[in-house]
Formats: structure tokens, C-alpha cells, sequence
């Protein structure tokens, strides 16, 4: 069985850090969002990932991932070129899939065994969570333990049910897809495709997920998802070198990393070859590798790689890779991307 990981879209919400780089690579408790659902994906024992890439920096993924092979997976690459929808990323893997296939948007984080949900019986299947805000979504509409309807961004509040962004398909969906009109908002919606399915007559199974999901669109879903998987996956491991230090609880501390006269306090990740000097690392924190945090306070934060952080109390925040923040002596001097929030 293959695996489909959409790893499209330009990222908008996430700006000024999708400038450089798609946001399923943005890193999340020590590793991209798209690596934990390859991860995931890996664990439910496929083997064969299809990685569908955008036009946002599409190298940036095959540098990363290469051929699979360090994450004990088989990748193949297939570019979707202008971006036409969800539907149309699926579309593009028509000619390398073959029998029943599972489809995973790369930005979401949906932590659940997908075993019982790749074992299938109809002509798709859909996961489904309750959400409160359904109108962000594409939202099901059950009735007697069926999936009758579907909509993409529901005006009418017609269910709370949303799809979290993985699919169960067969080869079926490709012959839908072919007869798909682009949606109000200009896309080849796969909401659209599934609801084809049941026009014509075909099962439709759903399973619906209890507990922690997340889109991770925005800053603010980053940084939940970050406290989420460190609480949940943190084990300690300290590899790196502590000197001087009070290091509590699960935290990880990766190869070449320092922490010299200041207070880690877990669930937290330090990445490799950083340093944290005379500082405070607070819970719910994830340092990159390459990065520094001197003479300063970082708690419920998620700083990139080869950040500098110098003589500043950070809390919510999110450092794009190869920052600097600093504690200017009299002036603040900022070089500020667009869409950027900065609190002095
Ligand atoms: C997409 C799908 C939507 C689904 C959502 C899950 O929305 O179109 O049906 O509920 O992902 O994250 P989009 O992220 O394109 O707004």
C-alpha cells in the first residue's frame, strides 16, 4: 500500500517563515511536521511514501528526505506544479499508485493508529473530528451510521464533524477527480470528490477521532503542536554536555549541544550543536540545532536553527531559522518580515 503526503501550498498564515522554506518542514518538537506524519505513517507499517510537492521550495523536501532511506521508508517524488487544489495533488498520482491508497495532508498532525483505518471496506474512507469552529473545515454529515454529505467550508451549520485531513482511497477517486468543477474559492476541492463518490451510490466509511488534532496553519497551531507532541513523546535523553546546570524532567538534550549555568526545565528539546548559557529554558520549549540562548528566559517557544537569542524573556514565540534576537542598549533596531508580530 502507498502512502500519499501532500506537501504543497504556500503557507500564507506562516509568513514570514514560509518566505524560505514549505511549512510542513517548519520543525515541531525537534522535527518537521511532515517527518512525524511520515513517522506515523511508517509505524502503521507502509513503507512506500509518495511525497507531493508544491512550488514552494519543493528542493528544500527532497534535501531533506532524499530517497526515504533514513526514516526506513521508500520515497517517491511527484511535482503537482501550479497549485489547483487538494484534489488535483491526488490526481497527480494516478500513474504511480495502484489499489487501495492513504492520503495525508503534510501540515496536518492527527495522532492515531491508522491501522483499522487503512483497512477499509467501501470506495473510501475519511477521518472525522469534532470541531467548533466547522466552517474552517470540510465538515461529513452522518445519518444512521453513513456518510451522506459532504461540504467544503460549510456556510450553514450543518455538522461539526470536520475531515482532519486524512484520506483512505481506492483508484475510484482518480475517475471522479476527472470530472471535478473548480469550487468558489478556485480549487479542485477532494471534499468535493468524496461527495462525487457518494453521488454516485459508493460506500463512503468513516472512523471519527477522539482527542488531539491539529492544522497546523498558523503560529499559534505550531506552538500548540509543539507542547502537545513534547508532552506527549518527551522521554529524557541527555547526549549533549551539561555543565553548571539543573536539568528537570523530559528533556531531550541532543549530540553537541551545551547547557552551561542555567535551569532546563522539561518537556523541552534542545537540538544539536546548540548552546544555552547562563538561561532559563522553560517547559512546553523546542531549540533547533546550530542555535544560541544567552543570558536569557525562553518558555512555551519554538526557536528554529541558528537562532541567536541574546538578554531577552521570550514566552509564545516562534524564531524563524537563522534569527537573531537581541537586547538592544538604548534603541530596539528591528529588521521585521511581513505579516510578523513583534512585543516590546
Ligand atoms: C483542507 C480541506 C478540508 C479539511 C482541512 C483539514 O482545508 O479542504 O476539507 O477539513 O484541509 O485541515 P484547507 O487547509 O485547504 O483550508
Amino acid at each position: 500500500m502507498y502512502a500519499v503526503i501532500l506537501h504543497g501550498g504556500q503557507g500564507t498564515r506562516l509568513r514570514p517563515l514560509t518566505h524560505t522554506g514549505p511549512k510542513q518542514l517548519i520543525k515541531v518538537a525537534g522535527k518537521p511536521v511532515s517527518q512525524w506524519v511520515l513517522e506515523q505513517i511508517r509505524d502503521a507499517g507502509i513503507k512506500d511514501v509518495i511525497l507531493v510537492l508544491g512550488d514552494n521550495t519543493p528542493k528544500k523536501v527532497v534535501d531533506y528526505y532524499g530517497d526515504g532511506s533514513p526514516f526506513g521508508v521508500n520515497i517517491t517524488y511527484v511535482y503537482q506544479g501550479e497549485a489547483r487544489g487538494l484534489a488535483d495533488a491526488v490526481y497527480k498520482v494516478k500513474e504511480v499508485v495502484s489499489g487501495k491508497f492513504l492520503v495525508y495532508l503534510g501540515d496536518n498532525l492527527v495522532p492515531y493508529d491508522l491501522r483499522k483505518f487503512i483497512s477499509f471496506k467501501g470506495s473510501a474512507s475519511i477521518l472525522l473530528a469534532n470541531v467548533d469552529n466547522p466552517n474552517r473545515f470540510g465538515v461529513a454529515v452522518l445519518k444512521e451510521g453513513r456518510v451522506v454529505k459532504l461540504v467544503e467550508k460549510p456556510k450553514e451549520p450543518i455538522s461539526t464533524l470536520a475531515l482532519v485531513g486524512v484520506y483512505a482511497f481506492t483508484e475510484e477517486i482518480f475517475d471522479v477527480i476527472e470530472g471535478l468543477k473548480p469550487s468558489w474559492r478556485g480549487e479542485l476541492e477532494i471534499t468535493d470528490a468524496i461527495q462525487s463518490l457518494i453521488d454516485e451510490g459508493k460506500e463512503v466509511d468513516y472512523e471519527i477521532v477522539q482527542g488531539w488534532w491539529k492544522d497546523t496553519g498558523t503560529p499559534k497551531d505550531i506552538l500548540e503542536a509543539n507542547s502537545f507532541l513534547l508532552d506527549r513523546y518527551a522521554e529524557r535523553k541527555i547526549e549533549g554536555e551539561v555543565k553548571g546546570s539543573t536539568v528537570d524532567g523530559r528533556v531531550i538534550i541532543e549530540k553537541g549541544a551545551v547547557i552551561e549555568n542555567s535551569v532546563v526545565r522539561g518537556p523541552a528539546f534542545i537540538g544539536k550543536g546548540s548552546k544555552v548559557i547562563n538561561s532559563y529554558i522553560g517547559p512546553f520549549t523546542s531549540i533547533g540545532d546550530s542555535s544560541e540562548v544567552i543570558d536569557s528566559e525562553v518558555e512555551y517557544s519554538v526557536i528554529l536553527d541558528g537562532v541567536r537569542i541574546r538578554g531577552v524573556s521570550l514566552m509564545d514565540s516562534l524564531i524563524g531559522n537563522n534569527s537573531t534576537v537581541e537586547r538592544g542598549k538604548k534603541w530596539q533596531k528591528l529588521i521585521v518580515g511581513e505579516n510578523s508580530t513583534v512585543i516590546i
